[in-house]
């Protein structure tokens, strides 16, 4: 397996071991689970996808979600992300597939609205069009990293409240059936997300996310807003342009993507097949009040604090020195 980098500082193009490998070879799916937990987003290219390879690959990674009421595919593993009607024909501007594309070109982390949110997805091109129609990443890893270290305290144990109907209304309050609405109620998650492999943590928002615990809505809003658009400023994104063959690999833990519009008149169309998180993705800490998390992030706080009181001392002790070689 030969790794290529792909974006700034995540994502890696992956030659030498496709879908294939990775579904019949416990080896292979190592390698590559191993460059998903490091690089968060992976490439695989020229793969003869089909929906049984595309599931059995997702599923050495863990339980396959099943596509939710009110999708293309719902009832199956199968997301089907298309603009072509069943007699073959473009669906129109109005049409509920053209609603959920744009919905797709907020950014977001897929399922972070249900209640088993989800480790990764795959995704395959199985139309695409001329130009246009990218799916672009940012690393949620990366825009934790680059936070003050204050802000990384305040904001460590925020619990954050994310609903499917907070982005669907955003492009039509119309998009969502009561039915839907009534299977998908506001789910609560901790702010960030600690990878338990490398120790890792990332900012766990996106399009999704409307309410933090603690806070006034517009506030909470409006930090939200200010995270994300600090997290994908376009020098920290991955834009990628499809070709045939190729399938894209995320992890949800640690990035946000979104798709980009194409010409009304060109087909297009992806299969997504998502994976659910499981405790040893490091779910169990998401959860807010679960203990573990609480404790390390006492810890982690008290630790900080010891360092603050630590060079505050020192930083005295200085000024007393510089105090008395003046004089
Ligand atoms: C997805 C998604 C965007 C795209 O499949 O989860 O957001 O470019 N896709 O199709
Ligand atoms: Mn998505």
């Amino acid at each position: 397996m030969e790794l290529l980098p792909l974006g700034p500082g995540f994502g890696v193009e992956v030659r030498g071991i496709g879908l294939i490998d990775g579904a019949s070879s416990d080896r292979a799916y190592r390698s590559i689970r191993a460059a998903l937990e490091e690089h968060s987003v992976l490439l695989f290219r020229e793969q003869a996808v089909a929906d049984d390879v595309q599931a059995a690959f997702s599923r050495a990674f863990g339980p396959l979600e099943l596509v939710k009421i009110g999708s293309v595919g719902a009832g199956t593993f199968y997301n089907r992300l298309h603009n072509i009607a069943a007699d073959g024909t473009l669906v129109p501007e109005t049409h509920q597939q053209t609603l959920t594309a744009r919905a797709n070109q907020l950014w977001h982390t897929d399922s972070s609205f249900k209640a088993t949110p989800a480790l990764a997805s795959v995704l395959s091109a199985r139309t695409i069009p001329d130009y246009g129609g990218e799916t672009e990443f940012a690393s949620t890893r990366l825009a934790w990293s680059r936070l003050p270290r204050a802000m990384q305290l305040r904001l460590r144990d925020a619990i954050v409240t994310h609903a499917y109907a907070n982005s669907r209304d955003q492009i039509d309050p119309g998009l969502m059936t009561p039915a839907e609405r009534a299977a998908l109620p506001p789910v609560r998650w901790r702010m960030t997300w600690r990878n338990p492999v490398n120790n890792r943590t990332a900012l766990y928002i996106a399009s999704h996310a409307y309410g933090i615990e603690g806070m006034g809505e517009s506030e909470a809003r409006a930090l939200l807003a200010e995270l994300i658009a600090d997290a994908t400023r376009p020098e920290f994104t991955y834009r990628h342009q499809w070709r045939p063959g190729d399938v894209l690999m995320w992890d949800n833990r640690a990035t946000m993507h979104r798709g980009h519009p194409w010409a009304r008149d060109q087909a297009r169309s992806m299969v997504r097949t998502t994976i659910s998180a499981v405790d040893a993705d490091g779910l169990a800490e998401l959860r807010p009040g679960s203990p573990s998390a609480t404790e390390v992030y006492r810890e982690m706080r008290d630790a900080a604090h010891a360092i603050d009181v630590a060079e505050a001392h020192a930083m005295d002790c200085g000024d007393a020195l510089r105090g008395r070689h003046r004089h």
